[in-house]
Protein backbone atom coordinates (compact mmCIF):
# COMPACT_ATOMS: atom_id res chain seq x y z
CA UNK A 1 0.00 0.00 0.00
CA UNK A 2 1.22 3.14 -0.72
CA UNK A 3 1.65 6.06 1.48
CA UNK A 4 -0.55 8.97 0.75
CA UNK A 5 0.34 11.96 -0.97
CA UNK A 6 0.58 15.04 0.54
CA UNK A 7 -1.69 16.88 -2.02
CA UNK A 8 -3.70 15.05 -5.20
CA UNK A 9 -5.02 16.87 -7.88
CA UNK A 10 -7.97 14.71 -9.78
CA UNK A 11 -9.51 14.94 -12.69
CA UNK A 12 -7.34 17.40 -14.48
CA UNK A 13 -6.42 18.64 -18.54
CA UNK A 14 -2.79 18.63 -18.33
CA UNK A 15 -0.88 21.36 -20.28
CA UNK A 16 2.49 20.43 -19.63
CA UNK A 17 4.43 23.89 -20.20
CA UNK A 18 6.24 22.07 -22.97
CA UNK A 19 3.73 23.55 -25.71
CA UNK A 20 2.57 19.62 -26.29
CA UNK A 21 -1.41 18.86 -26.51
CA UNK A 22 -3.47 18.30 -23.03
CA UNK A 23 -4.06 15.57 -22.01
CA UNK A 24 -5.96 14.01 -19.03
CA UNK A 25 -4.31 12.90 -15.51
CA UNK A 26 -4.31 13.21 -11.86
CA UNK A 27 -1.05 14.61 -10.35
CA UNK A 28 0.02 13.36 -6.90
CA UNK A 29 2.54 15.86 -5.22
CA UNK A 30 4.71 14.66 -2.25
CA UNK A 31 6.59 17.64 -0.54
CA UNK A 32 7.33 19.97 -2.66
CA UNK A 33 7.64 17.71 -5.97
CA UNK A 34 5.58 16.37 -8.29
CA UNK A 35 5.75 12.87 -8.00
CA UNK A 36 3.35 11.22 -9.98
CA UNK A 37 1.08 11.90 -12.81
CA UNK A 38 -1.57 9.57 -14.70
CA UNK A 39 -4.74 7.78 -13.36
CA UNK A 40 -4.02 7.68 -9.30
CA UNK A 41 -7.64 6.58 -8.98
CA UNK A 42 -7.14 4.42 -5.69
CA UNK A 43 -4.27 6.53 -4.15
CA UNK A 44 -4.87 8.14 -1.19
CA UNK A 45 -3.91 11.42 -0.49
CA UNK A 46 -3.80 14.04 2.72
CA UNK A 47 -5.47 16.85 0.76
CA UNK A 48 -7.61 16.76 -2.51
CA UNK A 49 -8.32 19.41 -5.27
CA UNK A 50 -10.97 17.57 -8.22
CA UNK A 51 -10.42 19.86 -11.12
CA UNK A 52 -13.61 18.78 -12.73
CA UNK A 53 -11.64 18.48 -16.53
CA UNK A 54 -10.12 22.21 -15.97
CA UNK A 55 -6.31 22.94 -16.90
CA UNK A 56 -3.62 22.46 -14.38
CA UNK A 57 -0.67 23.88 -15.71
CA UNK A 58 2.80 24.50 -14.67
CA UNK A 59 2.73 27.94 -12.20
CA UNK A 60 3.40 31.26 -15.12
CA UNK A 61 6.80 31.95 -14.74
CA UNK A 62 7.04 36.45 -14.67
CA UNK A 63 10.38 37.22 -17.16
CA UNK A 64 10.07 40.69 -16.47
CA UNK A 65 9.16 42.32 -13.31
CA UNK A 66 9.99 45.37 -10.85
CA UNK A 67 9.16 42.87 -7.66
CA UNK A 68 12.68 43.38 -5.80
CA UNK A 69 10.63 45.67 -3.00
CA UNK A 70 7.23 43.73 -3.36
CA UNK A 71 8.79 40.38 -2.66
CA UNK A 72 10.21 41.82 0.55
CA UNK A 73 7.36 44.11 1.62
CA UNK A 74 3.97 43.06 0.42
CA UNK A 75 1.94 40.61 1.87
CA UNK A 76 1.31 38.36 -0.30
CA UNK A 77 1.99 39.18 -3.54
CA UNK A 78 -1.39 39.19 -4.77
CA UNK A 79 -0.88 41.06 -8.10
CA UNK A 80 1.44 37.67 -8.97
CA UNK A 81 -0.91 35.07 -7.01
CA UNK A 82 -3.93 36.09 -8.21
CA UNK A 83 -2.97 35.69 -12.61
CA UNK A 84 -1.36 32.31 -11.59
CA UNK A 85 2.39 33.36 -11.23
CA UNK A 86 4.68 31.47 -8.72
CA UNK A 87 7.98 32.77 -10.29
CA UNK A 88 9.28 35.99 -10.70
CA UNK A 89 12.49 37.69 -12.95
CA UNK A 90 12.94 40.38 -10.41
CA UNK A 91 15.79 43.45 -11.30
CA UNK A 92 15.34 44.31 -14.54
CA UNK A 93 15.76 47.32 -16.88
CA UNK A 94 19.17 48.27 -15.25
CA UNK A 95 16.82 48.96 -11.72
CA UNK A 96 17.75 46.30 -8.79
CA UNK A 97 16.94 47.28 -5.04
CA UNK A 98 20.65 46.31 -4.18
CA UNK A 99 23.13 46.54 -3.82
CA UNK A 100 23.75 49.56 -2.27
CA UNK A 101 26.70 50.37 -0.92
CA UNK A 102 26.12 53.91 0.11
CA UNK A 103 23.14 56.29 0.79
CA UNK A 104 20.95 56.81 -1.99
CA UNK A 105 20.76 60.31 -3.22
CA UNK A 106 18.36 62.23 -1.98
CA UNK A 107 15.67 62.73 -4.16
CA UNK A 108 15.59 59.01 -5.32
CA UNK A 109 17.67 59.05 -8.90
CA UNK A 110 14.50 58.29 -11.56
CA UNK A 111 13.97 55.44 -12.43
CA UNK A 112 14.92 54.23 -9.36
CA UNK A 113 12.34 55.95 -8.10
CA UNK A 114 9.52 52.80 -9.55
CA UNK A 115 10.60 50.60 -6.92
CA UNK A 116 10.78 53.08 -3.96
CA UNK A 117 10.30 56.57 -4.11
CA UNK A 118 11.15 57.16 -0.45
CA UNK A 119 14.35 55.62 -0.48
CA UNK A 120 14.54 53.10 2.74
CA UNK A 121 14.58 50.17 0.80
CA UNK A 122 17.92 51.02 -0.59
CA UNK A 123 19.07 49.53 2.39
CA UNK A 124 21.49 46.72 1.34
CA UNK A 125 24.97 47.70 0.74
CA UNK A 126 25.57 44.10 -0.32
CA UNK A 127 23.28 42.09 -2.58
CA UNK A 128 24.13 39.17 -0.24
CA UNK A 129 22.01 40.86 1.86
CA UNK A 130 19.25 40.98 0.06
CA UNK A 131 19.08 37.80 -1.05
CA UNK A 132 19.23 36.73 2.61
CA UNK A 133 16.42 39.42 3.74
CA UNK A 134 14.49 37.43 0.73
CA UNK A 135 15.59 33.99 2.43
CA UNK A 136 14.85 34.48 5.71
CA UNK A 137 11.36 35.88 4.98
CA UNK A 138 10.48 33.95 2.15
CA UNK A 139 7.62 35.73 -0.63
CA UNK A 140 4.98 34.11 -1.52
CA UNK A 141 6.07 32.87 -4.76
CA UNK A 142 10.23 31.90 -6.12
CA UNK A 143 11.87 34.73 -7.59
CA UNK A 144 15.05 34.79 -9.88
CA UNK A 145 17.47 37.86 -9.39
CA UNK A 146 18.90 40.24 -11.73
CA UNK A 147 21.94 43.42 -10.45
CA UNK A 148 21.02 46.62 -11.89
CA UNK A 149 23.57 48.36 -14.36
CA UNK A 150 21.90 51.87 -13.22
CA UNK A 151 21.54 50.78 -9.64
CA UNK A 152 25.28 50.03 -9.16
CA UNK A 153 26.23 53.38 -11.59
CA UNK A 154 24.53 55.28 -8.84
CA UNK A 155 26.24 53.35 -6.07
CA UNK A 156 29.94 53.69 -7.82
CA UNK A 157 29.90 57.25 -9.59
CA UNK A 158 29.88 60.90 -8.12
CA UNK A 159 28.17 61.95 -11.52
CA UNK A 160 26.09 60.01 -13.85
CA UNK A 161 26.17 62.08 -17.26
CA UNK A 162 29.56 60.42 -18.46
CA UNK A 163 31.18 56.91 -19.27
CA UNK A 164 32.25 55.32 -16.04
CA UNK A 165 35.91 55.86 -14.87
CA UNK A 166 38.29 52.83 -15.01
CA UNK A 167 38.36 52.76 -11.16
CA UNK A 168 34.24 53.02 -11.42
CA UNK A 169 33.90 50.28 -13.97
CA UNK A 170 36.24 47.90 -11.31
CA UNK A 171 34.23 48.95 -8.71
CA UNK A 172 31.05 48.15 -10.42
CA UNK A 173 32.65 44.52 -11.64
CA UNK A 174 33.72 43.69 -8.41
CA UNK A 175 29.53 44.53 -7.13
CA UNK A 176 28.44 42.51 -9.96
CA UNK A 177 30.49 39.79 -8.75
CA UNK A 178 29.63 39.84 -5.47
CA UNK A 179 25.96 39.80 -6.40
CA UNK A 180 26.68 36.71 -8.88
CA UNK A 181 28.32 34.70 -5.74
CA UNK A 182 25.41 36.00 -3.59
CA UNK A 183 22.73 34.18 -6.09
CA UNK A 184 22.28 36.69 -8.98
CA UNK A 185 21.73 35.36 -12.24
CA UNK A 186 23.05 38.55 -14.14
CA UNK A 187 22.97 42.19 -15.15
CA UNK A 188 20.14 43.97 -16.16
CA UNK A 189 20.47 47.32 -17.98
CA UNK A 190 18.21 50.66 -18.63
CA UNK A 191 20.16 52.49 -21.54
CA UNK A 192 17.11 54.05 -22.53
CA UNK A 193 17.31 55.90 -19.09
CA UNK A 194 19.00 58.98 -18.23
CA UNK A 195 21.18 57.79 -15.67
CA UNK A 196 22.73 55.18 -18.03
CA UNK A 197 22.27 56.80 -21.28
CA UNK A 198 26.34 58.32 -21.13
CA UNK A 199 27.09 54.75 -20.46
CA UNK A 200 28.77 53.77 -23.92
CA UNK A 201 28.81 50.02 -25.23
CA UNK A 202 32.32 49.28 -23.61
CA UNK A 203 30.93 50.34 -20.09
CA UNK A 204 28.58 47.46 -19.93
CA UNK A 205 30.74 45.10 -21.93
CA UNK A 206 33.31 45.52 -19.25
CA UNK A 207 31.00 45.61 -16.23
CA UNK A 208 29.16 42.69 -17.26
CA UNK A 209 32.63 40.75 -18.08
CA UNK A 210 32.46 38.38 -14.76
CA UNK A 211 29.01 37.07 -16.09
CA UNK A 212 30.61 34.27 -18.25
CA UNK A 213 32.45 32.44 -15.54
CA UNK A 214 29.49 32.65 -13.61
CA UNK A 215 27.11 31.75 -16.80
CA UNK A 216 24.91 34.52 -15.59
CA UNK A 217 22.33 36.32 -18.71
CA UNK A 218 22.28 40.34 -19.66
CA UNK A 219 18.61 41.41 -20.12
CA UNK A 220 18.10 45.03 -21.05
CA UNK A 221 15.95 47.76 -21.75
CA UNK A 222 17.23 49.00 -24.46
CA UNK A 223 18.76 51.92 -25.29
CA UNK A 224 16.11 52.83 -27.89
CA UNK A 225 13.07 51.08 -29.26
CA UNK A 226 11.50 53.61 -31.43
CA UNK A 227 13.77 55.17 -34.26
CA UNK A 228 16.91 53.59 -33.41
CA UNK A 229 15.74 50.14 -32.60
CA UNK A 230 17.68 48.35 -35.11
CA UNK A 231 20.69 49.99 -33.75
CA UNK A 232 20.08 48.84 -30.38
CA UNK A 233 19.47 45.35 -31.10
CA UNK A 234 23.14 45.20 -32.66
CA UNK A 235 24.32 46.55 -29.41
CA UNK A 236 22.33 44.49 -27.90
CA UNK A 237 23.72 41.22 -29.76
CA UNK A 238 27.40 42.91 -29.50
CA UNK A 239 27.35 43.08 -25.77
CA UNK A 240 26.28 39.03 -25.65
CA UNK A 241 28.88 38.12 -27.90
CA UNK A 242 31.64 39.94 -26.53
CA UNK A 243 30.79 39.22 -23.16
CA UNK A 244 30.02 35.40 -23.96
CA UNK A 245 26.60 35.31 -22.11
CA UNK A 246 22.95 34.83 -23.95
CA UNK A 247 21.08 38.28 -24.10
CA UNK A 248 17.40 38.95 -23.04
CA UNK A 249 15.59 41.93 -24.91
CA UNK A 250 13.13 43.08 -22.43
CA UNK A 251 9.98 44.30 -23.00
CA UNK A 252 10.37 44.38 -26.91
CA UNK A 253 8.49 46.95 -28.96
CA UNK A 254 8.38 49.30 -31.30
CA UNK A 255 7.28 52.86 -30.31
CA UNK A 256 5.71 55.70 -32.16
CA UNK A 257 3.46 56.06 -35.30
CA UNK A 258 6.30 56.16 -37.89
CA UNK A 259 7.62 52.65 -36.53
CA UNK A 260 4.39 50.97 -36.62
CA UNK A 261 5.10 47.82 -38.76
CA UNK A 262 9.00 47.85 -37.47
CA UNK A 263 8.41 44.26 -35.93
CA UNK A 264 8.52 42.74 -38.93
CA UNK A 265 12.05 43.82 -39.13
CA UNK A 266 13.14 43.70 -36.13
CA UNK A 267 12.03 39.75 -35.54
CA UNK A 268 13.52 38.98 -38.54
CA UNK A 269 16.75 40.11 -37.82
CA UNK A 270 16.66 38.28 -33.84
CA UNK A 271 15.81 35.33 -35.64
CA UNK A 272 19.06 35.43 -37.93
CA UNK A 273 20.46 36.61 -34.89
CA UNK A 274 19.60 33.75 -32.90
CA UNK A 275 20.90 31.20 -35.26
CA UNK A 276 24.59 32.66 -34.48
CA UNK A 277 24.06 33.11 -30.28
CA UNK A 278 21.63 32.85 -27.81
CA UNK A 279 18.83 35.41 -27.57
CA UNK A 280 15.40 35.24 -25.69
CA UNK A 281 12.72 38.39 -25.75
CA UNK A 282 9.75 39.00 -23.89
CA UNK A 283 6.95 40.99 -24.35
CA UNK A 284 3.85 42.39 -22.66
CA UNK A 285 0.32 42.01 -24.41
CA UNK A 286 -0.47 45.52 -24.21
CA UNK A 287 -0.12 48.78 -26.83
CA UNK A 288 0.12 51.24 -23.86
CA UNK A 289 3.47 51.22 -21.28
CA UNK A 290 4.26 52.83 -18.36
CA UNK A 291 7.71 54.25 -16.69
CA UNK A 292 8.47 57.20 -15.05
CA UNK A 293 6.58 60.69 -16.47
CA UNK A 294 8.12 62.74 -19.08
CA UNK A 295 7.76 65.63 -20.91
CA UNK A 296 9.01 64.30 -24.07
CA UNK A 297 7.87 60.59 -23.91
CA UNK A 298 4.65 62.46 -23.40
CA UNK A 299 4.68 64.60 -26.54
CA UNK A 300 5.30 61.31 -28.66
CA UNK A 301 2.18 59.67 -27.49
CA UNK A 302 -1.29 59.46 -28.21
CA UNK A 303 -2.63 59.00 -25.10
CA UNK A 304 -1.34 59.65 -21.13
CA UNK A 305 -2.46 58.53 -17.99
CA UNK A 306 -0.81 59.42 -14.36
CA UNK A 307 -0.19 56.64 -12.70
CA UNK A 308 1.29 58.51 -9.69
CA UNK A 309 2.53 61.57 -8.14
CA UNK A 310 4.98 62.36 -5.85
CA UNK A 311 3.89 66.13 -5.69
CA UNK A 312 0.19 66.07 -6.76
CA UNK A 313 -1.57 62.45 -5.69
CA UNK A 314 -4.60 63.30 -6.07
CA UNK A 315 -4.00 63.02 -10.07
CA UNK A 316 -3.04 59.61 -10.14
CA UNK A 317 -5.20 57.81 -12.36
CA UNK A 318 -6.04 61.04 -14.78
CA UNK A 319 -5.44 61.54 -18.21
CA UNK A 320 -2.74 64.15 -18.27
CA UNK A 321 -4.61 66.22 -20.93
CA UNK A 322 -7.51 66.21 -18.50
CA UNK A 323 -5.08 67.39 -15.86
CA UNK A 324 -3.78 69.92 -17.87
CA UNK A 325 -6.84 71.62 -18.86
CA UNK A 326 -8.36 71.21 -14.81
CA UNK A 327 -4.82 73.30 -13.81
CA UNK A 328 -5.66 75.67 -16.79
CA UNK A 329 -2.45 75.15 -17.92
CA UNK A 330 -0.24 72.94 -21.11
CA UNK A 331 0.24 69.80 -20.74
CA UNK A 332 4.40 70.66 -20.36
CA UNK A 333 3.41 72.87 -17.36
CA UNK A 334 0.92 70.49 -15.69
CA UNK A 335 4.19 67.39 -15.93
CA UNK A 336 6.58 70.12 -14.09
CA UNK A 337 4.12 70.02 -11.59
CA UNK A 338 3.13 66.45 -11.03
CA UNK A 339 6.76 65.42 -11.05
CA UNK A 340 8.52 62.95 -9.59
CA UNK A 341 5.97 61.14 -11.24
CA UNK A 342 4.87 58.16 -13.36
CA UNK A 343 2.56 57.38 -16.36
CA UNK A 344 0.90 55.06 -19.21
CA UNK A 345 2.14 56.23 -22.77
CA UNK A 346 -0.32 55.15 -25.05
CA UNK A 347 2.11 54.75 -28.85
CA UNK A 348 2.47 51.42 -29.91
CA UNK A 349 0.73 49.14 -32.90
CA UNK A 350 -2.17 46.58 -31.97
CA UNK A 351 -0.56 44.48 -35.24
CA UNK A 352 2.81 44.86 -33.49
CA UNK A 353 2.23 43.68 -30.54
CA UNK A 354 -0.15 40.33 -31.74
CA UNK A 355 3.12 40.16 -33.83
CA UNK A 356 5.33 39.92 -31.28
CA UNK A 357 3.48 37.90 -28.71
CA UNK A 358 3.37 35.77 -31.61
CA UNK A 359 6.77 34.91 -32.14
CA UNK A 360 8.02 31.51 -31.49
CA UNK A 361 10.54 32.57 -28.81
CA UNK A 362 8.63 35.52 -27.21
CA UNK A 363 8.53 34.94 -23.09
CA UNK A 364 5.60 36.58 -21.38
CA UNK A 365 6.71 39.18 -18.77
CA UNK A 366 4.27 41.97 -17.33
CA UNK A 367 7.14 44.25 -16.73
CA UNK A 368 4.51 45.66 -13.92
CA UNK A 369 5.04 48.30 -11.21
CA UNK A 370 3.80 47.38 -8.18
CA UNK A 371 4.03 50.51 -6.48
CA UNK A 372 2.13 52.78 -8.25
CA UNK A 373 -0.80 54.18 -6.84
CA UNK A 374 -2.88 53.35 -10.39
CA UNK A 375 -0.78 50.95 -12.01
CA UNK A 376 -0.87 49.74 -15.81
CA UNK A 377 -3.06 47.12 -16.09
CA UNK A 378 -0.27 44.87 -16.86
CA UNK A 379 0.29 44.45 -13.12
CA UNK A 380 -2.76 42.60 -12.87
CA UNK A 381 -3.64 41.20 -16.17
CA UNK A 382 -0.64 40.29 -18.22
CA UNK A 383 -0.99 36.51 -18.15
CA UNK A 384 -5.11 35.75 -18.18
CA UNK A 385 -5.22 38.77 -21.29
CA UNK A 386 -2.46 36.25 -23.04
CA UNK A 387 -4.65 32.94 -21.68
CA UNK A 388 -8.06 34.48 -22.58
CA UNK A 389 -8.26 37.08 -25.07
CA UNK A 390 -5.02 36.60 -27.50
CA UNK A 391 -5.24 33.34 -27.02
CA UNK A 392 -8.90 32.16 -26.84
CA UNK A 393 -10.82 35.05 -28.03
CA UNK A 394 -8.48 36.29 -30.98
CA UNK A 395 -6.88 32.88 -31.50
CA UNK A 396 -3.97 33.95 -31.74
CA UNK A 397 -1.88 30.66 -30.43
CA UNK A 398 -2.99 27.63 -28.95
CA UNK A 399 -3.59 27.71 -25.41
CA UNK A 400 -0.65 24.74 -25.38
CA UNK A 401 1.80 27.26 -26.92
CA UNK A 402 0.19 30.17 -24.48
CA UNK A 403 1.40 28.57 -21.93
CA UNK A 404 4.36 27.66 -23.15
CA UNK A 405 5.57 31.15 -23.31
CA UNK A 406 4.73 31.64 -19.80
CA UNK A 407 6.16 28.60 -18.60
CA UNK A 408 8.62 25.99 -20.30
CA UNK A 409 10.02 28.42 -22.55
CA UNK A 410 10.87 30.77 -19.90
CA UNK A 411 12.61 28.29 -17.28
CA UNK A 412 14.91 27.68 -20.01
CA UNK A 413 15.92 30.51 -21.19
CA UNK A 414 16.44 31.78 -17.68
CA UNK A 415 18.06 27.92 -16.58
CA UNK A 416 15.22 27.39 -13.64
CA UNK A 417 16.19 23.65 -13.41
CA UNK A 418 12.49 21.85 -12.92
CA UNK A 419 10.49 24.63 -13.23
CA UNK A 420 8.26 25.20 -16.09
CA UNK A 421 6.75 21.86 -17.05
CA UNK A 422 4.55 19.12 -15.76
CA UNK A 423 6.92 16.05 -15.25
CA UNK A 424 7.21 13.54 -12.43
CA UNK A 425 9.96 14.61 -10.17
CA UNK A 426 9.12 18.58 -11.02
CA UNK A 427 9.01 21.02 -8.74
CA UNK A 428 4.94 21.36 -7.65
CA UNK A 429 4.57 24.84 -8.63
CA UNK A 430 1.28 24.47 -10.30
CA UNK A 431 -1.58 26.98 -11.69
CA UNK A 432 -5.38 25.33 -11.93
CA UNK A 433 -7.80 27.58 -14.21
CA UNK A 434 -10.56 27.39 -16.14
CA UNK A 435 -9.42 27.73 -20.19
CA UNK A 436 -13.60 28.77 -20.44
CA UNK A 437 -13.55 31.52 -18.14
CA UNK A 438 -10.32 32.72 -17.82
CA UNK A 439 -9.57 36.71 -18.11
CA UNK A 440 -7.98 40.22 -17.38
CA UNK A 441 -10.32 42.23 -15.22
CA UNK A 442 -7.85 44.85 -14.61
CA UNK A 443 -8.77 48.10 -17.18
CA UNK A 444 -6.59 51.17 -17.97
CA UNK A 445 -9.95 52.79 -15.99
CA UNK A 446 -9.53 50.27 -13.07
CA UNK A 447 -6.70 48.62 -12.89
CA UNK A 448 -6.40 46.85 -9.33
CA UNK A 449 -8.62 43.76 -10.34
CA UNK A 450 -7.74 40.12 -9.72
CA UNK A 451 -8.22 37.79 -13.02
CA UNK A 452 -11.09 35.38 -13.35
CA UNK A 453 -10.52 31.69 -14.18
CA UNK A 454 -7.82 31.42 -11.58
CA UNK A 455 -8.93 28.80 -9.28
CA UNK A 456 -5.73 27.53 -7.60
CA UNK A 457 -1.62 28.25 -7.65
CA UNK A 458 0.23 25.81 -5.33
CA UNK A 459 4.21 27.35 -5.08
CA UNK A 460 6.48 24.25 -4.42
CA UNK A 461 3.91 22.16 -3.22
CA UNK A 462 1.65 23.99 -0.97
CA UNK A 463 -1.50 25.98 -2.11
CA UNK A 464 -0.76 29.53 -2.37
CA UNK A 465 -4.31 30.78 -3.76
CA UNK A 466 -7.28 29.21 -3.67
CA UNK A 467 -11.08 31.03 -4.33
CA UNK A 468 -10.11 34.13 -5.13
CA UNK A 469 -7.94 34.53 -1.69
CA UNK A 470 -4.52 33.86 -0.67
CA UNK A 471 -3.89 30.92 2.11
CA UNK A 472 -1.49 33.19 3.90
CA UNK A 473 1.66 30.33 2.62
CA UNK A 474 4.88 31.86 1.94
CA UNK A 475 7.05 29.42 0.33
CA UNK A 476 8.78 30.90 -2.14
CA UNK A 477 12.22 30.65 -2.91
CA UNK A 478 15.45 32.39 -4.34
CA UNK A 479 16.26 30.14 -7.20
CA UNK A 480 19.51 29.60 -9.11
CA UNK A 481 20.57 29.90 -12.87
CA UNK A 482 21.14 26.73 -14.02
CA UNK A 483 22.80 26.97 -17.34
CA UNK A 484 22.29 24.36 -19.77
ZN1 LIG B 1 12.03 48.65 -19.07
CU1 LIG C 1 10.87 47.02 -16.90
Amino acid sequence: MQEPFDLLIRNAYVIDGTGAPRYQADIGIRGDRIERIGDLGSASARAEIDLAWRVAAPGFIDAHTHDDRALLGGPDMRPKLSQGVTTVIAGNCGISLAPMPRPIPQPVTPPLNLLDDQGDWFRFDRFAHYAQALRSSPSAVNSALLVGHTTLRVATMDRLDRPARETEIAAMRALVIEAMEAGAIGVSTGLFYEPAVAAPTEEVIEVCRPLRDFRGLYATHMRCEADQVMVSLEETFRIGREVGVPVVISHHKVIGAANYGRSRETLDFIRRSMATQPICLDCYPYTAGSTILSADRAATSARVIVTWSKALPQYAGRDLSAIADEMGVSQEEAIGRLLPAGAIYFRMDEDDVRRILQFDETMIGSDGLPHDASPHPRLWGTFPRVLGHYSRGLGLFSLERAVHKMTGLTARNFGLKDRGVIKEGAFADLTLFDPDTVAEAATYEAPIQQALGIEGVIVNGTLAWQQGRSTGARTGRVLAREAA
